[in-house]
């Protein structure tokens, strides 16, 4: 099957892509997803560390839960997709990927052009300062972990309510706003304000391509739906995309 039978488009190196990761890009990884089948809350350990953490956000409890999690996250490694993003990103001369992910596998897969709307779960963050503190290792010697100023610090992970960091957001609406191309992966596109950057895109002209192994919020609105695993799909894709396009010299280190 062609991907690209209802898509007009060639990938021009000066085209302005942005790409919008969600849980699902990481799930071939074997990084839980937040809703529905193959959940995080589906394990009833990760309800209960969860319902223990806070607020407040800098306690042993809210980093018992974290380092549950930042476990788990540390025995996976990036997927096809998360590598094929690193293609496109020196193929296209502007390219920008958003994640909502805090699993930092974007990152470990070389990802550089990246705006962590949530944050990341391998830094900390002072609660009184705003400092940024790398935590690469897991375990954590000691729970929670604190700053040099002497504060307890907290996991720089956007908590359900909080703003999002205004520059990380102002950056990715202007990164939205310019899209030619917008590709939303593995989101059920409930969460906002990512859930709103596929469709200003669009609203702007941008074309709009969601890869989802189901039916989201956002698949009646984008440009094409295509069904399937983000690591599979999006491989495919890229190489059809570089096929038409008659491109030879592209990476593909996947
Ligand atoms: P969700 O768990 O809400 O959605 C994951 C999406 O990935 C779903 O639409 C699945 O159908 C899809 N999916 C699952 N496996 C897939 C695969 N192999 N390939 C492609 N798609 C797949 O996760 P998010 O949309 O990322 O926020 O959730 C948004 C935010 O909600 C998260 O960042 C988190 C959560 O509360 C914070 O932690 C602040």
């Amino acid at each position: 099957m062609e991907l690209l039978e209802r898509l007009t488009i060639i990938p021009d190196r000066a085209q302005q892509v942005v790409v919008l990761t969600g849980a699902g890009i990481s799930a071939e990884s074997g990084v839980p997803i937040f809703r529905g089948t193959g959940s995080m809350w589906e394990d009833p350990l990760a309800r209960r560390l969860a319902a223990r953490a806070g607020p407040p956000w800098n306690t042993k409890a809210t980093w018992e839960f974290y380092e549950w999690r930042r476990a788990l996250v540390a025995r996976c490694e990036p997927n096809t997709a998360h590598r094929t993003l690193v293609a496109m990103e020196s193929y296209f001369t502007n390219f920008c990927l958003i994640t909502q992910n805090v699993d930092g596998l974007h990152r470990r897969a070389g990802s550089k052009n990246l705006l962590e709307l949530h944050g990341n779960m391998w830094q900390g963050r002072c609660p009184s300062d705003g400092a940024l503190v790398d935590l690469p290792d897991t375990p954590l010697s000691s729970l929670p972990p604190y700053h040099s100023c002497g504060t307890a610090l907290r996991p720089h992970v956007v908590q359900f309510g909080e703003p999002i960091d205004p520059t990380i957001l102002s950056e990715s609406l202007k990164a939205s706003m310019r899209a030619d191309l917008f590709f939303v992966i593995g989101t059920s596109g409930v969460v906002a304000p990512a859930r709103d950057l596929p469709l200003l895109a669009l609203n702007k002209g941008a074309k709009v391509i969601e890869i989802n192994r189901e039916e989201t919020v956002l698949t009646p609105h984008v440009t094409v739906s295509i069904r399937g695993k983000a690591a599979e799909i999006l491989p495919r894709l890229w190489n059809e995309l570089l096929e038409k396009a008659g491109v030879r010299d592209a990476p593909k280190p996947y």
